[in-house]
């Protein structure tokens, strides 16, 4: 069985002081819960209090990027070991925001993936077509190619702790989600070209979907198959909508 995985993306948001007092509500509030796994992925600067925060919780954190080079010359860029040092066991891969506005490709993902995985950092690996692909009616090549490329070259034990996030650019801060059956469809996919990839961690692997996840949308979204927990931006940054979210098999 897969652990669901709800996991907060808080994006360029929040200050030191407003991430610590979200995670102190948000802890109190979800301190019972043993069946949904806890992930908040603050910015860099406000990693080190976060942690210091939930320490001892169920709530672990991420960083939502890294660098692949262990240390050196690459001004302003945060390498793995850093990455960890904060207390991160988490790191998002490839989101597609930074594919948009940082050039991030199917290559520079691969090589930040394994550079994680091989410091023991877990990488959610972030997946999804814009809505001119969908269009165009390509979204299962865009999809393949960005598995293929951008988690080749992983052992079975890698493939199965590595986390997928499908996050359909489309949906992403619009307020439209994809259908529960759009977004299985595609998971369902990434699932199969895992599996001829890296046969049995296809089982293993945890599938995320993410863009407008809401308390309204979740549970619709929880009930299909290949959806293994969310990754959410807007409804995570308050410590009420996320305590929705993470308690939505209790909620409905
Ligand atoms: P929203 O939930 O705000 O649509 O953002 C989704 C996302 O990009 C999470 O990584």
């Amino acid at each position: 069985m897969r652990k669901p995985l709800m996991a907060g993306n808080w994006k360029m948001n929040k200050t030191i002081l407003e991430a610590v007092s979200v995670v102190k509500a948000l802890k109190s509030a979800v301190a019972d819960i043993s069946d949904v796994e806890i992930l908040l992925c603050p910015s860099f600067t406000a990693l080190y209090a976060v942690n210091n925060e939930v320490k001892g919780s169920n709530i672990s954190i991420g960083a939502q990027n890294l660098f692949w080079e262990t240390k050196g010359a690459f001004t302003g860029e945060v390498s793995p070991a850093m990455v960890k040092d904060t207390g991160c066991s988490y790191v998002l891969v490839g989101h597609s925001e930074r594919r948009q506005y940082f050039g991030e490709t199917n290559e520079t993902v691969n090589k930040k993936t394994r550079a994680a995985l091989a410091i023991d950092l877990i990488p959610v690996v972030c997946v999804g077509e814009t809505l001119a692909e969908r269009e165009s009616n390509v979204t299962f090549q865009i999809i393949e190619k960005q598995i293929e490329e951008g988690l080749a070259g992983l052992t079975p034990k890698q493939a199965s702790l590595t986390v997928i996030a499908y996050e359909p650019v489309w949906a992403i801060g619009t307020g439209k989600t994809a259908t529960p059956e759009q977004a299985q469809e595609v998971q369902a996919f990434v699932r199969k070209i895992y599996a001829q990839i890296y046969r049995e961690a296809a089982d293993k692997v945890r599938i995320l979907y993410g863009g407008s996840v809401n308390p309204g949308n979740v549970s619709e979204l929880m009930k299909q198959p290949d959806i293994d927990g969310g990754l959410v931006g807007g409804a995570s940054l308050e410590a009420e909508s996320f305590v929705k979210l993470v308690k939505y098999s209790v909620a409905n």
